[in-house]
Order: structure tokens, then sequence, then C-alpha cells
């Protein structure tokens, strides 16, 4: 069973083709980050172009690489939702035209069970699947949310129910916008990442506490923590001439890691280094607390900052010491992917949920 993946919730236009929802045949992503760049954001107008513009060869570039022609494909699985309805809506009809053209199947995906399946995809490839029940840390620029996950014996798939999600940035926005801020360019996560792990022991120039949240204890909430970098940055002038210095270099196209690394003070880099230690402590600790509570028996990861190398580090680290396992997509396959669309497309198929030409997009999906 070949599943044609097509994916383009936000900034990635993606297309990849799975065998029996777990083998990679093909996967093609064309991300659009030079186009958003400057705005220091996705700017919704300029990603449905985008995706127009990518989808057609991005799609023949995933048959090609699977050594497959459209005629070949069993169904075609497409993203339904969350996200932004301009960009889904090029997926949407492309899928529905395709579908219709050839007399396949059309699968309709959530994008978050996507970001689930990422990490079975991952499992499939390099080791034993996880067992359930578990719990799913999804974490990324538009989502940070917890769910717990069983098996639904009756559909062959899974059951979700969530436990907590964020109350207003998502932990992805937050690298953001601190990166954007200290004119670290964009996006800010894998700069941010890297720059941590560069600070050699001088003293946090400022502490960041536990975040608070009242009500439920697996809600997140980011946006204070932003705010205090903000505050910190403001109170203390002597952020602002290097600030202004990247800003510039960014202007001139220099924004190698390198580059940017020159850039910074041994205070910006504790400082960086003390932002990511909050999000990372914050993440882990609800995530651990909610895998207790709930007894499962695995942790998964998935989404854009399931590629940071801290929170991997802490997860493996604290999850091992209370004796869970934890596992990660690799990072390709946390950021958005179509592979993983295909993957969970794969299973609605088995249990015959099938959608129709009058498939739409639904910006604000919900996967329980
Ligand atoms: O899953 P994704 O590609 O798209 C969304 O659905 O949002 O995630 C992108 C987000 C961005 O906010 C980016 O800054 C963040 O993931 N990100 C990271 C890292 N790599 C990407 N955050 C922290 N550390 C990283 N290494
Ligand atoms: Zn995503």
């Amino acid at each position: 069973m070949r599943i044609l993946g097509i994916e383009s919730s936000c900034d990635e236009t993606a297309a990849a083709v799975v065998a029996d929802g777990r083998e990679i045949l093909s996967s093609v992503v064309a991300s659009q980050i030079d186009v958003h760049r400057k705005y220091g954001g996705v700017v919704p107008e300029l990603a449905s172009r985008e995706h127009l513009r990518q989808i057609v060869p991005v799609v023949r570039e995933a048959l090609e690489q699977a050594k497959m022609q459209l005629a070949d494909i069993d169904a075609i699985g497409v993203t339904e939702g969350p996200g932004l309805v301009g960009a889904l809506l090029v997926g949407i009809t492309y899928g529905k035209t395709l579908a219709a053209a050839l007399q396949k199947p059309l699968v309709a995906v959530n994008h978050l069970e996507g970001h689930v399946h990422a990490v079975f995809l991952e499992a499939h490839k390099s080791g034993p699947e996880p067992k359930l029940p578990a719990v799913c840390l999804i974490v990324s620029g538009g989502h940070t949310v917890l769910y717990q996950v069983k098996p639904d014996e009756a559909h062959g798939m899974f059951e979700y129910r969530k436990i907590g999600q964020t109350r207003d940035d998502a932990a992805g926005e937050a690298y953001d916008k601190v990166a954007k801020l200290l004119g670290l360019g964009y996006p800010g996560g894998p700069v941010l990442d890297r720059l941590a792990a560069a600070t050699n022991g001088v003293p946090a120039p400022v502490k960041f506490g536990s975040i608070k949240t009242r009500g439920n204890p697996y809600d997140f909430s980011f946006s204070g923590l932003k705010t205090a970098v903000l505050y910190h940055v403001r109170e203390h002038l002597e952020y602002a001439q290097e600030i202004r210095g990247r800003e510039e270099a960014l202007a001139r196209g220099e924004r190698k890691f390198e580059q940017l690394l020159a850039l910074c003070s041994p205070q910006t880099l504790a400082l960086v280094r003390e932002f990511q230690n909050a999000v990372v402590r914050d993440l882990v600790d609800r995530t651990l607390a909610a895998a207790e509570e709930l007894s499962v028996e695995s942790i998964l990861v998935s989404g854009g900052v399931a590629a940071n190398s801290q929170l991997r580090a802490t997860f493996e680290d604290r999850a091992r010491a209370k004796g869970l396992e934890v596992f990660f997509p690799s990072r390709a396959l946390s950021t958005d992917n179509a592979a993983m669309i295909a993957a969970a497309a794969y299973f609605r198929f088995r249990a015959g949920q099938f959608a129709d030409t009058s498939l739409n997009a639904d910006p604000s999906l919900k996967l329980a």
C-alpha cells in the first residue's frame, strides 16, 4: 500500500511516498524560510503563493525519488488542518484534484496526528516501536500540546486525549521571538540551540524561575518568559550595541552561525542559555509529571522544537532515571514533512476513513 502524502499547512511544501504506513520511499520538503525571513515570521499570503509555486515540482520529485509514477500510488493523504487556511487549501485542492483524476482514494489527515506518526516512522527505521500507552509532547512553532496516546484496537489506530496545551505562545514561537529581539534572525530555534551550547561557564546575567500556570498543571505558557527576556534586555543598555551589530550583519546576509557567534558577548550567550534552560526544564517537567500520573510506558516528543539538542539530552537523562523510554523523530522528521502525513493516512485508510470532494481546510482542527 503506497500512499502519496501532501503537506502544506504552514511554510513547508512537502510530498512523500510511504509504503504500508512505515517505510519511507521518498520525502521532499521545500522550505519557504528564505521568503519569510525578512518579515521575521510566516506571512500567510506569501505562504499560499509559495505553495502554489512549489506543489507540482515537489510532488513530481517525491515520485521520482520513489521511482514511481502517479499511477503506482494507491491513495493520497493530505493535511486537512490545523494550519493557515490559504496554505492548507493549496494542498487540499491539489490532493482532491489528483485523487479525482487518478480515481484513487483520498484521506484527510490531522497535521498533529502526523507529528505523532513521525515518531513511529523513526522507530521503525532504528529500533523497537514505542510501547503504548504513551504521552506525546508536540512542540513546534505553532503548537505546544500534550496528548495521551492509546491504541484504538477496534480501528487499528491510535486514540488521543488532550492533557494540556499552551495558553499563549508555542515554545518555538518563544524561540523565534527571543531570537528576533536579540538580533539573531529567523527562525530562532536552531541558532539559539547552538549559541546556548557555546556558553562556557559564564554565570547567567538573570535567572528565570520555573513557569507558573494556574489550574491544569499540564498547561504551558511561554509568553511571560519571552517578556522577561525583553525586559532584561531593555533594562541593560549594554546589549543594544551588539544587537544592532547583529542586525546589520543579518542585513548584509551574514547569517552563518559562526558569523553570529562572533558578534555575541559572553553575557548574551549566557542569557540565551538561561532562556533555553527555562524552556527545556518546563517542557520536560510537565511531560514527565503527566507520564508519571498516567503511568504510561513511553514518552514521544515531536515537532520542530524536538530537534533541540538540550531538550533531547534532558529528556533522555530524566526519563531514564524514571525508567521511562523516550522517543524522538530524527531532526528531519521532527519538523514539518509529508512522510508523517502519508503514515497517518495509511491507518485512516485501513480503517475505511475516506474523504470526498467536499473536503475543506479546517484551520483549527482538533485531534482531541
Ligand atoms: O514543526 P515546525 O517545522 O513548524 C511548525 O509547525 O511550527 O517547527 C518550527 C519551529 C520554529 O519555531 C523553530 O524555531 C523551532 O521549531 N525549532 C527549534 C529548533 N529547530 C527548529 N527550536 C529549538 N531548537 C531547535 N534546534
Ligand atoms: Zn507541524
